[in-house]
């Protein structure tokens, strides 16, 4: 009912001029059609989509520990370095007449992947040679940041498929993975843990000033990257002799969250997005290899929609008000597949001059609240029916009720996922612009609005 009195008062302004009959509408329906007003769906407002470049984005602390590297034909070759802190075991267990078994890494992988994979993936683990520090001005660190490392403590290639993990033939799949590290670090270690005062020893503090930490890498060979937990284990092995030899494990334990950061690094050469870092926006405006925007957010790489046409629908012969606004974005067929696959969310982000992605639009809810929405992707790989839809309504009110051309609004909407997948998955859309050639493949905007059929003379 609470939409009944402004719509009653527009008619009454509309008609106040002309000599047209005050007739009480019902508009509690949004879909309301009798002789005076009637809802019109126009599609014909184009959405103008760019790419944007995002060249820094806080990686720290986002509980992934990404592995790997793969090369995609549409975004390119991209790299993932893990770094992260570990603190020391306990001095108090008794080590004393224990002998050294071996160094490992444990990792434990999460279910996320992007790549192939059917080969193995190659993981390289260094140890540092300077602390890991935040830039001065940010207590997080970034996709870019990287320190040196000195060290080569292990490696090796391992076939993981998408949910399990395969040590080697004849072993059962497993949630976790191990590589084997330096046995003459792992006797240093063990030493130190024996040697009663060791000021390396004493805390997670000294223990960074020896140690600094380690460096998670793969190669130029591998294609797949795979998410673990960050929860990564250095374990040091050891056994002493009893009655029978008993088997333990001292664990460094990832000790500082926030120093725990992936560098994130892309070579786009030969692909559509290999100026994007240099001119940090790239229209799509033309029909043909233009014809789509890019999101992939961990890459750098994000979609903006803008509406720069939107107010148009005010020319609308007898309009009155918008009433609804839906946006269905697709991606282009062709593009995606089970290997390359979709993000399973996308979020509107509202946006700033510099297109730093700002919080998530939020959508009115099917209980009539207000939800943050999310685009959830609607999978369709034999027909034309993928996509995301979103409801748009109080973004487009909002523009098309304010006169001021430097609305905020107008600096547009970014398409990205939610954190924490924005900064730790590679799932990416290649979304077709308004000029594609192709309706399923078209961005569209939907909006609906009242306007009044007649007036009487
Ligand atoms: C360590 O080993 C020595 C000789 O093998 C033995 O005499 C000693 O009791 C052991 N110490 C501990 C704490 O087990
Ligand atoms: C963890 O890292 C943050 C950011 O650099 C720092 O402020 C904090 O003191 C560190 N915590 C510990 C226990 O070292
Ligand atoms: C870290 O990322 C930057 C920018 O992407 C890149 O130039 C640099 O080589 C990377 N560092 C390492 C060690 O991969
Ligand atoms: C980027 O890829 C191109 C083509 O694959 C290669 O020639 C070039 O050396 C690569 N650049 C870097 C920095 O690895
Ligand atoms: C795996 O990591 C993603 C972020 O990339 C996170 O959203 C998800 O909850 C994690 N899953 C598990 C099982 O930890």
């Amino acid at each position: 009912m609470h939409r009944k009195l402004p719509f009653i008062l527009l008619i009454s302004l509309i008609c106040a001029g002309t000599a047209c009959t005050k007739v009480d509408v019902n508009f509690g329906g949004e879909f309301v059609d009798n002789s005076l007003s009637q809802i019109i769906k126009t599609d014909t407002i184009a959405p103008v989509l760019s790419t944007v470049y995002l060249d820094s984005f806080p990686t720290s602390a986002k509980g992934v520990t990404l592995v790997g590297g793969y090369t995609d034909p549409i975004f390119g070759r991209i790299d993932t370095k893990t770094y992260l802190e570990v603190a020391p075991p306990s001095t108090s267990a008794p080590y004393t007449n224990a002998t050294f078994d071996s160094l490992s890494i444990i990792f434990k992988i999460n279910h996320t992947y992007y790549g192939d994979t059917t080969k193995p993936v190659h993981i390289d683990v260094y140890q540092l040679s300077d602390y890991i520090t935040p830039p001065i001005t940010s207590s997080s660190l970034y996709n870019i940041d990287q320190f040196p490392v000195s060290n080569f403590l292990g490696g090796r290639d391992i076939l993981i498929s998408p949910t399990k993990v395969y040590p080697y033939p004849g072993i059962l799949p497993t949630d976790t993975f191990t590589i084997r590290l330096s046995d003459a670090l792992g006797k240093t270690l063990l030493k130190k843990l024996q040697t009663p005062g060791d000021p390396d020893m004493i805390s997670a503090a000294t223990f960074l000033q020896y140690f600094k930490g380690l460096r998670i890498s793969s190669n130029a060979a591998t294609n797949l990257v795979l998410g673990c937990k960050d929860s990564v284990i250095m374990r040091l092995s050891y056994q002493k002799a009893d009655l029978y030899p008993v088997h333990l494990n001292a664990d460094f334990v990832l000790s500082n969250s926030s120093h725990h950061f992936t560098n994130i690094s892309v070579n786009r050469t030969g692909t559509p997005l290999a100026t994007l870092p240099l001119k940090k926006v790239i229209l799509s405006t033309a029909p043909g290899a233009d014809s789509a925007a890019y999101t992939q957010a961990a890459a750098g790489a994000m979609t903006k929609i803008t509406f720069p046409t939107l107010r148009s629908v005010l020319q609308a012969q007898n309009f009155v008000s918008i009433v609804k606004a839906v946006l269905i974005v697709r991606p282009v067929k062709g593009t995606y597949d089970n290997g390359f696959y979709l993000p399973s969310q996308l979020n509107l982000a509202t946006t700033d001059l510099y297109n730093q992605p700002g919080g998530a639009l939020s959508a009115p809810s099917a209980v009539g609240g207000v939800s943050s929405s999310f685009g959830t992707l609607y999978l369709d790989y034999l027909g034309e029916n993928t996509g995301y839809t979103y409801d748009i309504s109080s973004y487009i009110k909002a523009i098309v009720n304010d006169p001021s051309p430097d609305h905020i609004n107008n600096n547009g909407l970014l398409l990205v996922p939610p954190s924490p997948a924005f900064e730790t998955q590679f799932s990416r859309i290649v979304v077709g612009n308004s000029f594609n050639a192709y309706p399923y493949n078209k961005i569209e905007l939907q909006v609906y609005y009242a306007a009044v059929t007649q007036t009487v003379p």
